[in-house]
């Protein structure tokens, strides 16, 4: 059954959802997210116990997770009933933003496959709204709150205000359609005084979200900053930034199956170099059940993605569960397809 709904998502989005403007493509999307009951439909979910993982101490049923992107609790109330382990909201900074001018989204045929690029610029209702908005939103999964900032007191305050509403709060320091959220991986110095305030502002389990872009500061400064802070979880990555003359901006982040192979190299590095210490999402390229089953294998805890969930739908996530329990190796227990991490370095 859910192959059908796979197959026929996917000649819808060929058939429409491609061809719509992209504006009119995502209104629709959404639209359709809002008045489809799919969360009622068992058929998305593999609620196997074998796929559960931990994450920071909060247990998720599965090692799938919504990337950061939408905000109207309505659709993250469906999402959670669409097979992943925990959903991640947008990014929230301290007051409203309305984001950048359209257009703020393209689609792009990559060689990998089909991908977007987006200068959403953070469009959200600010700290208070959101708060009021989360209120009512029942955890059938963990949800992951998100923080973006220009400053530590900004990640300080949404931290400390958004985390009674999640299971998790991600940092975001690494989007590239603002300047100073993605410039804090190029002042590791600082960044190690923000992970610090954060971490004191909430016991929360906490996660760095990473640019694919600054790599070798992530490797060597970042992500041994954050551990020192005592944030033990990753999430690489984000989208990468691009030139793209036919947003309003001119520049973009690419995300889809063109970031793929720098998600799984990325990946592999750390659980290298970091060990069992520090916990890994993968995310970037995601969008089919083979690439969440390598990332895992390359050592990722959980994987994540987004623009996965735009181009092949909601089956695509049952289809990844059902994968990753067909290759698990019985002998070990899950996570199974990890190699067993060497000591830190
Ligand atoms: C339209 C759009 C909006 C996004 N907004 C956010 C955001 O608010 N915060 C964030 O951390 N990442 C945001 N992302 C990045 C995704 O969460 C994800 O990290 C990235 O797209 C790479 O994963 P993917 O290839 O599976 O899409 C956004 C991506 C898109 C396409």
């Amino acid at each position: 059954m859910v192959r059908a709904v796979d197959r026929l998502y996917r000649a819808l989005y060929r058939g429409v959802l491609s061809r719509l403007p992209e504006r009119a493509a995502a209104g629709l999307g959404q639209w359709w997210l809002r008045a489809l009951p799919l969360d009622r439909f068992s058929i998305f979910r593999n609620t196997d116990p074998r796929l559960a993982v931990t994450l920071g101490g909060v247990t998720l049923p599965n090692p799938l997770i919504l990337s950061s992107m939408y905000y109207d609790p309505r659709i993250l109330r469906r999402a959670m009933g669409l097979g992943f382990g925990a959903v991640t909201a947008k990014s929230i900074t301290r007051a409203p933003r309305p984001g950048h001018p359209h257009p703020n989204l393209v689609r792009i045929d990559t060689a990998e496959g089909p991908g977007l690029i987006n200068c959403n610029g953070f469009k959200n209702p600010g700290l208070d709204a959101y708060r009021r908005a989360l209120a009512g939103l029942p955890h059938r999964v963990p949800l992951i709150v998100a923080a973006a900032g220009e400053s530590v007191e900004e990640y300080v305050d949404v931290v400390a205000g958004l985390e009674a509403f999640g299971d998790l709060v991600e940092l975001n320091i690494s989007s590239p359609n603002t300047r100073l959220v993605y410039e804090w991986s190029t002042r590791p110095a600082e960044a190690e005084k923000l992970f610090r305030a954060v971490r004191m502002s909430t016991r929360k389990p906490l996660i760095v979200k990473v640019s694919p872009d600054h790599w070798q500061a992530t490797e060597e400064s970042l992500v041994p900053a954050a551990m020192d802070s005592g944030i033990n979880i990753v999430n690489c990555g984000n989208t990468r930034r691009v030139e793209e003359p036919r947003l309003s901006q001119k520049a973009g982040g690419l995300s889809g199956p063109a970031l793929f192979a720098a998600t799984l190299r990325h990946v592999g590095r750390l659980r290298d170099r970091f060990g069992a210490g520090l916990q890994i999402i993968a995310c970037g390229g995601i969008d089919e059940p083979s690439k969440a089953c390598q990332a895992l294998a390359a050592g990722a805890d959980a994987c994540a993605y987004f623009t996965g969930f735009v181009t092949r739908g909601p089956a695509l996530a049952r289809l990844t569960l059902d994968e990753i329990l067909a290759t698990r190796k019985p002998s070990t227990g899950y996570p199974l397809i990890h190699r067993d991490p060497p000591a830190r370095k």
